[in-house]
C-alpha cells in the first residue's frame, strides 16, 4: 500500500470509528445531538435520589431559568430552595396536580413537564435539548421510593 493510500485507510478508520461512536445513540450525547459533560450532565452519574438530582439536573440546566426573582412561576430549582417548592406543592399552571406527588410519579406535575405531556405551556428544560428517558425514570425512581430529601 502506497504512503498516501494508508494514510487515507487510517482516516478512513478514524472517522468510522467517530461516526459509530458519535451517531446520536445516546452514548455521550444529549437528545439534541449535543456531547455530554464526562460521566454525565452535571459531570456525575445521575441516580434516583434527590442530591444526584439537584447536582446533575437542576442546578446545571433548571436554575438557568428557574432562579432568582424572575423564575418562572416562581419555581426556583436552586439548592436552597427546590426541595422546598416541589414536594407537595401544587403548581401555578394546574393547581390541583402536585409539582411531586410523593409515591406517584405520573400524577407529579414535574414529570408531566419532563415528558411532554403536561396540558399547559411547554415541555421543560424550556427549548430543550430534554433528558433522555433514562434520565426521566431516575426522578420516577424517586418519586416512587417516597421523594426524600437526600
Ligand atoms: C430556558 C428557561 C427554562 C429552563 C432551562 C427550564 N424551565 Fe421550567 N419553566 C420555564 C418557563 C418559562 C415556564 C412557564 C411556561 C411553561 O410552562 O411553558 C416553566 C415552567 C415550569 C414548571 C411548571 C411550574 C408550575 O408550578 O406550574 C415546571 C415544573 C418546570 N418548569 C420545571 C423545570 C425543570 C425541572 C427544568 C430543568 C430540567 C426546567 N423547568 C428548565 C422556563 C424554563
Amino acid at each position: 500500500m502506497s504512503p498516501i493510500a494508508l494514510c487515507r485507510s487510517l482516516l478512513c478508520a478514524a472517522l468510522a470509528a467517530c461516526l459509530s461512536a458519535c451517531a446520536g445513540n445516546g452514548m455521550g450525547l444529549d437528545q439534541g445531538g449535543r456531547p455530554l459533560p464526562p460521566g454525565g450532565l452535571g459531570g456525575g452519574v445521575l441516580t434516583a435520589d434527590f442530591n444526584s438530582i439537584q447536582q446533575n439536573v437542576f442546578t446545571p440546566i433548571c436554575t438557568v431559568c428557574h432562579s432568582g426573582s424572575n423564575a418562572p412561576h416562581g419555581l426556583h430549582l436552586d439548592a436552597a430552595n427546590s426541595y422546598d417548592q416541589l414536594v407537595g406543592v401544587p403548581s401555578v399552571e394546574q393547581p390541583t396536580i402536585l409539582r411531586v406527588a410523593i409515591g406517584d410519579p405520573d400524577g407529579s406535575y414535574i414529570i408531566q413537564k419532563l415528558e411532554g405531556t403536561a396540558a399547559v405551556g411547554a415541555r421543560m428544560p424550556f427549548g430543550g435539548p430534554y433528558l433522555t428517558q433514562a434520565q426521566i425514570d431516575q426522578f420516577k425512581s424517586w418519586i416512587n421510593a417516597g421523594a426524600a430529601n437526600n
